[in-house]
């Protein structure tokens, strides 16, 4: 997380349940996107608790390896990021824009927007209990009515020792819904020297370019637009890049060979019991818009193997392949024509 660099960084947001492990490995192969683990609980890494640390497996990642905490107490919070660094982690970052109820009913996530004094409080412990780059991620402020709140915080981040902020832009009330507020963003980011990364709606190469011209930003955080579609890391890279800009959408054979790699890790990480039922969803993704995508959703939702689901991979890329193929040879015969 540099203040600057010739390339304005380009994150997979941390999305608990879909971006694990797996997918995070998937991102990093097919474009130079920065990966996050899921929000682990600070209370629950403490307590060793076994799925949180199936979650991590830090070490065995590629380096840099950012990990994901929430957690309300400062000392909770400063321990846990400490037992991360000791596990390899490059950088910690501190969830405060968590929306669900289950997760803000213990003032964690998003309830520390209405905590400033905690708020500063558990960056600064964590800042202090480790040597690595702790960051915070957060969303505008709980409701409407203070929306101001992180661009408040920010310097209060900055003068406790964090080292970035990503801000999604919007409010806890809004979950998802609403456009995310680009210019809210802008005024955090102008509040504090602190580099800050942009999150929320941008879904192509395009956004990633109005976003950072609109807020400023040091980068960009993408989370629902890569789902199925990984290569969006890729194609808004290579457009922030400086000088030529060399991306090639994926041909559907390239799609089905990412799924079925992504599937393979799911099964090598979780099994195949647990590794089917999650790669249903994220098969669902990798087909949206594919010539009868509603009825191989509908199929993944019934399998029960990795065979099964490999089996309707071939049946969804395949033929798109053929077509995809005939009409090149088309357009090629059509410029020999000319
Ligand atoms: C299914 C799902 C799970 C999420 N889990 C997390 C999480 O663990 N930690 C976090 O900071 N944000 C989480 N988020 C929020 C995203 O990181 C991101 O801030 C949000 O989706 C806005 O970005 P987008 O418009 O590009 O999707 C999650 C979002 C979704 C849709």
């Amino acid at each position: 997380m540099e203040k600057s660099g010739l390339t304005p960084p380009v994150y997979l947001a941390p999305m608990a349940g879909v971006t694990d492990r797996a997918f995070r490995e998937i991102a990093r192969e097919i474009s130079p996107a920065r990966v996050m683990t899921e929000m682990i609980s600070a209370k629950a890494l403490l307590r060793n608790n076994r799925k949180t640390w199936a979650m991590l497996a830090l070490a065995a990642e590629a380096p840099p390896r950012l990990a994901q905490l929430f957690g309300r107490d400062a000392g909770e919070v400063a321990a846990a990021a400490q037992i991360l660094a000791e596990a390899g982690a490059d950088g910690i970052n501190i969830n405060m824009g968590c929306p669900t109820a289950k997760i803000v009913k213990n003032g964690e996530g998003a309830a520390l927007l209405r905590d400033p004094a905690q708020a500063a409080a558990v960056a600064r412990a964590a800042a202090r209990a480790v040597s690595i780059p702790v960051s915070v991620k957060c969303r505008l402020g709980w409701n409407e009515a203070e929306a101001d709140a992180a661009a408040r915080l920010a310097p209060r981040w900055e003068e406790a020792g964090v080292a970035c902020l990503i801000v999604h832009g919007r409010t806890r009330e809004q979950f998802y819904a609403g456009r995310a507020d680009w210019a809210a963003i802008a005024a955090v980011r102008a509040a504090t020297g602190l580099p800050v990364i942009a999150n929320g709606d941008v879904a192509s190469p395009a956004d990633a370019r109005a976003a950072l011209s609109q807020t400023g930003c040091a980068g960009v955080m993408i989370g629902r637009a890569a789902l199925g579609n990984p290569w969006l890391l890729a194609a808004v890279s290579a457009a922030l890049a400086p000088g030529p800009r060399v991306w090639r959408p994926p041909s559907p054979l390239e799609r089905e060979k990412v799924a079925l790699r992504h599937l393979d890790k799911l099964l090598a990480y979780k099994g195949e019991y647990i590794g089917v039922r999650e790669m249903r969803k994220h098969f669902a993704w990798y087909c949206k818009g594919l010539r009868g995508a509603a009825a191989l959703r509908a199929a993944a939702l019934r399998a029960e193997s990795a065979a099964d689901l490999r089996a309707l991979m071939r049946e969804a890329f395949e033929p798109a392949e053929r077509e995809s193929e005939a009409a090149r040879r088309e357009k090629g015969k059509d410029s020999q024509v000319c």
